[in-house]
């Protein structure tokens, strides 16, 4: 079975691009078949790799224009590309009939080559997230340790809670981890504990630190484990990659 995962939170920047980069490459030295799809019409995830801007992307597949593209980026590791021009998709989707069942469709006929797919969300709540919803089998939710990060989090338990009830019954909140996480600040160890309390056995063991090579790789189009292999940043998704896979094995 293909473990179709949503890396969702509309809150911005609290790392769900990188996670999605580096849980995805960790995934795939591991020796799964690994797809990502960039979902967020800011295509950070795409630059991250070094595909600026491309021609085709996710959007062109989202509205029947062409086939989903799919290109190779590393062994066992495939990137289904965004670019700006997603950002009318949910406009241009809004009246179609089964609008938050077209990535699924999508998925549906790609999936079986993959032991993983991540879906990289953009910071809302929008028809996009509800097709990453839709798609997947489960979704992690990354969250930075701020007070803020626990405000919108009943808004997007009830999103998911919608979903599960009318358009996908079997998606799950599988997991939930902490990024840019310094146990040196009191804040952050006490919204660890609010986090703990609020999705009881959820939460991952692994707590991403703070760490600027993680801020530098993507601007070098590369990935924490190629740019900086020693770092806390690539030791810390790592660690959280084997939890990943060990839950689904
Ligand atoms: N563990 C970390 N330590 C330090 N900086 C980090 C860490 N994780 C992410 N960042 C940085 O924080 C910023 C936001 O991260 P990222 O783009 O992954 O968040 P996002 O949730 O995808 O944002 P958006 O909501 O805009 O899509 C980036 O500049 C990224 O490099
Ligand atoms: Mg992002």
């Amino acid at each position: 079975m293909t473990n179709i995962i949503a890396i969702a939170n509309h809150k911005g920047g609290v790392g769900k691009t990188t996670s999605t980069q580096n849980i995805g490459v960790a995934l795939s030295q591991l020796g799964n078949k690994v797809l990502l799809i960039d979902l967020d019409p800011q295509a950070n995830l795409s630059d991250a790799f070094g595909f600026e801007d491309v021609e085709v992307s996710i959007y062109d597949a989202l509205t029947e224009k062409a086939k989903a593209p799919i290109v190779q980026i590393r062994e066992n590791l495939d990137l289904c590309p965004a670019n700006l021009d997603l950002s009318v998709a949910e406009v241009e989707l809004s009246g179609i009939t089964g609008r938050e069942y077209v990535l699924k469709d999508i998925v549906d006929t790609i999936k079986k080559e993959y032991d993983y797919i991540l879906i990289d969300c953009p910071p809302s709540l929008g028809l996009l997230t509800i097709n990453a919803l839709t798609a997947s089998t489960e979704v992690y939710i990354p969250l930075d340790a701020q007070y803020f990060s626990m405000k919108g989090l009943d808004k997007l338990m009830y999103i998911i809670n919608q979903i599960k009830k009318r358009l996908n019954k079997d998606v799950q909140v599988a997991g939930v981890f902490l990024t840019q996480f310094d146990n040196r600040v009191i804040v952050n160890r006490n919204v660890a504990e609010m986090i703990e309390n609020y999705f009881p056995n959820k939460v991952f063991k692994t707590r991403i630190r703070k760490n600027i090579a993680l801020v530098e790789a993507p601007i070098e189009d590369k990935d924490i484990f190629e740019y900086a292999p020693s770092s806390n940043g690539a030791v810390d998704y790592m660690k959280l990659t084997k939890e990943i896979q060990a839950a689904h094995s």
